[in-house]
C-alpha cells in the first residue's frame, strides 16, 4: 500500500511514558511495555492502533485489568479504552526471536551480542506502539539477561540502577531524560570493552564518552574517539549546541544494514564507521569514520531535540546532518586547498549517484510524495541533495545568518516533531533582508520538485559596447508523476577570467563601481541575461564557483578556454572541473566515433595539461590526484541518451593505458616523490601524498601490462610486501590486481593470509577481486567462485555488499556483459538476498535503475531480468517497489 504525504494525520493518542522491561534471550526475548497514554483533544474518539510485526503477544492489561483487543492484520486495536482526557495505563506483553532476525530490523543478535536498529519502523518488532516520529516519549528502560555472556548492558540516557539477579542473570535500568520519538530507541548487550574519555564542556559540564567494541578490536578505537571529541568541540563552537548528556556512547557492530544510527545517547555503528588503525584501514576509511562519527553526533540536535513529524520530512534531519558533517570536516581541515578537495569529493558523490538517481525510475522530491516502503527512501537524493539545498540556504543567507537560522529553530522547535517547512521558515525569518526570504516559496521547490536542473549557459561578447552578455537559461526534464517543472531558485558563484586567466572585475551596468572576484547571481526565472560592462576582450565566465547548486552547467568552452580554466582559474572547484570537463569531451568523442574503439583518445593538449598539473609546484598532491582522475564510467554514461557500457568502459581504459603510458616519467617522478610520508598519520597533507603516490604506481603498473616491462609489477609487489600502512599496501595490491599482472594472485594470496581474522580488511579483499577491471569476461567467474570462499557469508551485508554490489554496482565493464549472464547473477542474488534482509536486497535491486538507458543487446536483457524478479509473487516491499518502479513507463 502507498503512503502519502498529504494524508498526515496528527495521532489519535499521546504515549507520555514508556516503561520497557526485558528479559533477552536470543531464542525468545520477553518484553513487557507499560506506557501511560491519553487521547490526543485534538483528534476526533477512535480506536487505539498500535503498530506490531513479528511479535507473539501473550497479554494486554488497561489500568491493570484485562481487556477486550483484536488484530487486524499485524495492527493490534483496543476499541474499548476509557473515554474522557484522562490519561491511563497500557501494558502489553510480548515475546520475539532475536536470533531469528536476519533483517537487522528491530531486535536482533551479532555475535552473540544483542543490538537493535529502530528507525525508521522497527520499534514495532519490539513492542506494539505508535510507531511514527511525532509520539515522543519519556524511556525507562531495564534490560535483564545472563552476566557471564552479557555482562554489558546498555539503552539510551543514565544507568540509574545495576545489580545481580538469581541464576547468574543481572540487571540494568536506564532512564533517558529526554523524550523522544521510539525510532531513536536503542540498547545492547554483550561482551564488550569501552575506551573511555571524560570531557569537560564549555560551562563546566563533564560528560563521558565512550566507544564499546568487542574485545580484541580496542587498539582500533582511537580515531572514532578522536573523531567524537572533535565533534562535540565543533557542534558547541560553531553553532553554540553543547551536549545535552552525561553520557554518550558509541557501539560498533559487524552486521548492520546502514552506515550507523543515532540513537540517543546511545549510537550503533557499523564496524567499518568505528574500526581503524593504519595497519588496517585506509586513508578513506578515516576519513569516512570522521565523517559518519560527526554525522551521528550532530543528529543529537538536528534529529534528536528537534524530529521529523512524519517520514516524508527525513531530508529535515538527513540533508541537515549531511550538511553539518560536510562542514565539520572542512573546518577540521587547516589548508583552504584541503577544504576545496573535500568540496570536489562530496560533490564527486552528488554527480555520480544523486544525478542518475534524479533521472531514474526511483527519482523523487528532496521530500517525497509517496512512498510504498520508507526504507526504500534513505536516498542520496534525501541525504545528499537535501543537504545541497541547506547549503544553498547558506550561500543566500551568509554564514552568519545561517548560525542565525538555526538558533531560532531551535528557540521554535526544540522537543518537537516538525516539516522542511519549518526549518526553512526559520531560516527565512531570522534573515528577514536575505534573497532566501524574499524568494521562500519558490526556493522550496527545491523540496517538492524532482530532477536535476539543467543551466544552459550562453555568452556574447560586443566588442564596441565592451560588453559581455551571458544569458543563463534553466530548465528540468519531467521525473515520474512530475511532468512539468516550474524555475528553480539557483544561486550562481561566478568569475571572469582574461585569456591570460587573470579575474577580472565584474560590473553591471547600473552598479555604480566594478566588484573583483567571485560574485552571486540569484535565478529565478526560466530565463535571465547579465551584461557585464568594460571589458577589453571577450573574458572566459568561471560559473557555478564551487559547485553552488546541484544542477547541470552547460557552457559551449573552447578547448583553449577549458585549459586556461585549468590552468589559471582562482577557484579551485572550477579548475578541476575544467579538466573533468576535458576528459569528458575526449571520452564522448571517442564514444560517439565510428569503427573499432581508438587506442590513443588523448591529444597532446590535453597530456601537457595533465603533466604540467602533476609537475605543478604549489597544488597539493590531493587535488592533482582528483584532476589526474578521469571521470567515472557512470558519470560518462549519464551524458549518453544510449549507452554501450562495453564501449563506455574500452574507451576509459584507453584513456587511462594512454597517460600511463605518454606521462610515464611523470608517474615515476610522482611516485618517488610522495611515497615516502614518515609515520602514518591521517592529516589531509599526508593522506593527499599517498593518494597520489598510489595513484602513480597503479599507472606505472598499468602501463607496465602494456610494455611487458616487469620492473614496476616488481616494486609494487615489493611495496605490498613492506608497506607501513594499509593505505600503502592496499594500494600496492590494487595496482597489481587493477592491471592483471601474474605476480597479483599472489599478493592476494598472502593479504588474505595476513589478515584472515580481520573482517573489515576482508571486505576489502573481496571488494578488490569483484571490482577487478573485467579482461575478457573474466570477473563473473571470479565472482561466483567468491561466493563459494569459506569467508563469505551472504548473511553478513558487509560482506555481500563487499562481493554483490562491487560487481553489480561498482563494476560496469564486468557487469554489462553481452550475454547477460551479470544480469542473471543479479536476479538470482535480488531473490536470494530478499528472503533474508529485503533492506539490502533492494539496495542491490537499484543497480539496474538505467537500464532503459542501455544499447541493445544489454537493454532487453536488463528488462527481462527485471522482470524475472518482479514475477516473483513472495518478494518484499522493499524490493517490489523498486522493481515496479523500474519497470513502469
Ligand atoms: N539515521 C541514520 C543516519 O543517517 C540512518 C538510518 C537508516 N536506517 C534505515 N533503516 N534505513 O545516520
Ligand atoms: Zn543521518
Amino acid at each position: 500500500t502507498v503512503v502519502r504525504r498529504e494524508d498526515y494525520a496528527p495521532p489519535a493518542f499521546w504515549i507520555d511514558t514508556v516503561e520497557l522491561a526485558f528479559d533477552l534471550d536470543p531464542v525468545k526475548t520477553r518484553v513487557l511495555n507499560k506506557m501511560r497514554l491519553r487521547r490526543n483533544p485534538d483528534v476526533a474518539a477512535q480506536a487505539l492502533r498500535l503498530d506490531g510485526e513479528d511479535l507473539n503477544l501473550a497479554r494486554v492489561l488497561v489500568n491493570g485489568a484485562g481487556c477486550s483487543f483484536k488484530l487486524d492484520g499485524e495492527t493490534l486495536v483496543l476499541e474499548n479504552l476509557p473515554e474522557g482526557q484522562d490519561p491511563f495505563d497500557l501494558e502489553i506483553f510480548t515475546t520475539c526471536a532475536p536470533e531469528k532476525n536476519t533483517q537487522l530490523m528491530g531486535l536482533y543478535v551479532s555475535q552473540s551480542t544483542f543490538f537493535t536498529q529502530c528507525e525508521a519502523e522497527g520499534f514495532r518488532r519490539i513492542t506494539y506502539f505508535l510507531d511514527r516520529p511525532d509520539v515522543m516519549a519519556s524511556y525507562t528502560v531495564t534490560l535483564r539477561a545472563d552476566k557471564a555472556r552479557y555482562p554489558v548492558l546498555l539503552s539510551n540516557g543514565n544507568l540509574v540502577e545495576q545489580g545481580d539477579l538469581p541464576d547468574g542473570r543481572h540487571f540494568a535500568k536506564w532512564v533517558d531524560p529526554h523524550k523522544k520519538p521510539c525510532y531513536l530507541f536503542a540498547l545492547v548487550a554483550g561482551q564488550l570493552v569501552a575506551r573511555e574519555q571524560r570531557v569537560v564542556a564549555r560551562n563546566g559540564r563533564e560528560h563521558l564518552l565512550q566507544v564499546y567494541v568487542r574485545p580484541g578490536d580496542m587498539d582500533k578505537t582511537e580515531h572514532a574517539m578522536n573523531s567524537l571529541i572533535a565533534s562535540v568541540v565543533w557542534d558547541e563552537a560553531r553553532f553554540g549546541l553543547p551536549l545535552d548528556l552525561e553520557r554518550f556512547m558509541i557501539v560498533a557492530t559487524s552486521d548492520f544494514n546502514m552506515g550507523a544510527m543515532e540513537n540517543k545517547g546511545l549510537n550503533i555503528f557499523n564496524t567499518k564507521y568505528v574500526l581503524a588503525n593504519s595497519a588496517t584501514a585506509t586513508d578513506t576509511d578515516f576519513s569516512n569514520i570522521e565523517s559518519v562519527v560527526g554525522h551521528e553526533y550532530f543528529h543529537n540536535w538536528t534529529g534528536n531535540r528537534v524530529t521529523c513529524r512524519d517520514w516524508f520530512q527525513l531530508s529535515l534531519k538527513e540533508g541537515l546532518t549531511v550538511f553539518r558533517d560536510q562542514e565539520f570536516s572542512m573546518d577540521l581541515c587547516a589548508e583552504a586547498s584541503a577544504r576545496a578537495v573535500k568540496r570536489i569529493e562530496d560533490v564527486r558523490v552528488l554527480r555520480t549517484a544523486q544525478f542518475p538517481e534524479d533521472a531514474g525510475p526511483m527519482a523523487h522530491p528532496v521530500r517525497p510524495d509517496s512512498y510504498v516502503e520508507i526504507n526504500n527512501f534513505y536516498t542520496v537524493t534525501v541525504y545528499e541533495k537535501g543537504a545541497e539545498v541547506v547549503r544553498m540556504m547558506q550561500t543566500l543567507v551568509g554564514r552568519a545568518g545561517f548560525a542565525a537560522g538555526m538558533k531560532l529553530y531551535f528557540e521554535r522547535h526544540d522537543g518537537s516533531a516538525v516539516t522542511c517547512d519549518d526549518f526553512a521558515q526559520a531560516m527565512a525569518d531570522a534573515n528577514p533582508s536575505s534573497d532566501l526570504a524574499r524568494l521562500l516559496p519558490q526556493f522550496k521547490r527545491w523540496y517538492s520538485q524532482a530532477g536535476t536542473p539543467l543551466v544552459q549557459a550562453r555568452g556574447v561578447y560586443d566588442a564596441a559596447a565592451r560588453s559581455y552578455t551571458l544569458t543563463l537559461t534553466q530548465s528540468c526534464a519531467p521525473t515520474p508523476g512530475q511532468a512539468h517543472k516550474e524555475p528553480f531558485v539557483i544561486p550562481v558563484a561566478m568569475g571572469l577570467l582574461d585569456a591570460q586567466g587573470a579575474e577580472l572585475p565584474l560590473q553591471l551596468a547600473h552598479w555604480s563601481q566594478p566588484e573583483a572576484g567571485t560574485r552571486s547571481f540569484v535565478l529565478t526565472e526560466a530565463v535571465e541575461s547579465f551584461t557585464f560592462i568594460n571589458l577589453d576582450s571577450e573574458p572566459v565566465p568561471s560559473l557555478l564557483r564551487g559547485f553552488s547548486a546541484p544542477v547541470v552547467l552547460d557552457f559551449d568552452y573552447s578547448d583553449a578556454q577549458l585549459l586556461g580554466l585549468l590552468a589559471h582559474d582562482s577557484d579551485p572547484f572550477n579548475r578541476w572541473e575544467a579538466g573533468q570537463r576535458l576528459a569528458l569531451r575526449r571520452a564522448l568523442n571517442a564514444i560517439r566515433a565510428d569503427g573499432p574503439v581508438e587506442r590513443d583518445p588523448l591529444d597532446a593538449a590535453y597530456l601537457e595539461a595533465m603533466h604540467t598539473v602533476l609537475r605543478h609546484p604549489t597544488l597539493d598532491a590531493a587535488f592533482k590526484e582528483l584532476v589526474l582522475t578521469l571521470p567515472s564510467e557512470t558519470y560518462i554514461a549519464e551524458q549518453l541518451d544510449v549507452v554501450d557500457p562495453q564501449r563506455v568502459h574500452a574507451v576509459r581504459e584507453a584513456m587511462r593505458e594512454q597517460l600511463a603510458l605518454a606521462l610515464h616519467d611523470d608517474w615515476v617522478w610522482a611516485y618517488e616523490t610522495h611515497k615516502d610520508n614518515g609515520a602514518y598519520r591521517p592529516d589531509p597533507v599526508s593522506t593527499g601524498r599517498r593518494a597520489l603516490a598510489g595513484m602513480a604506481l597503479s599507472m606505472l603498473c598499468l602501463a607496465a601490462h602494456g610494455n611487458g616491462d616487469l620492473v614496476w609489477p616488481g616494486k609494487a609487489y615489493q611495496r605490498f610486501k613492506d608497506a607501513g600502512n594499509m593505505t600503502d599496501r592496499f594500494n600496492a595490491l590494487a595496482s597489481l590486481v587493477g592491471s592483471g599482472q601474474p605476480l597479483a594472485q599472489d599478493a592476494l594470496a598472502r593479504f588474505h593470509a595476513m589478515f584472515r581474522h580481520e573482517a573489515l580488511v576482508l571486505d576489502k579483499w573481496f571488494a578488490l577481486q569483484a571490482g577487478a577491471t573485467d579482461r575478457g569476461g573474466n570477473v563473473l567467474p571470479a565472482v561466483r567462485r567468491l561466493l563459494a570462499h569459506p569467508d563469505f557469508h551472504l548473511r553478513n551485508p558487509n560482506r555481500a555488499r563487499s562481493v554483490i554490489f562491487s560487481y553489480c554496482s561498482a563494476n560496469p565493464g564486468g557487469f554489462h556483459r553481452a550475454d547477460a549472464a551479470g544480469y542473471t547473477f543479479w536476479s538470482e542474488r535480488v531473490i536470494e538476498l530478499d528472503a533474508i534482509n529485503p533492506q539490502v536486497a533492494a539496495r542491490l535491486a537499484r543497480a539496474l535503475d538505467r537500464w532503459k538507458k542501455l544499447a541493445e543487446p544489454y537493454r532487453s536483457a536488463a528488462r527481462e531480468a527485471i522482470a524475472r524478479v518482479a514475477a516473483r509473487p513472495d518478494l518484499s516491499n522493499d524490493v517490489r517497489e523498486v522493481v515496479t518502479r523500474a519497470l513502469a513507463d
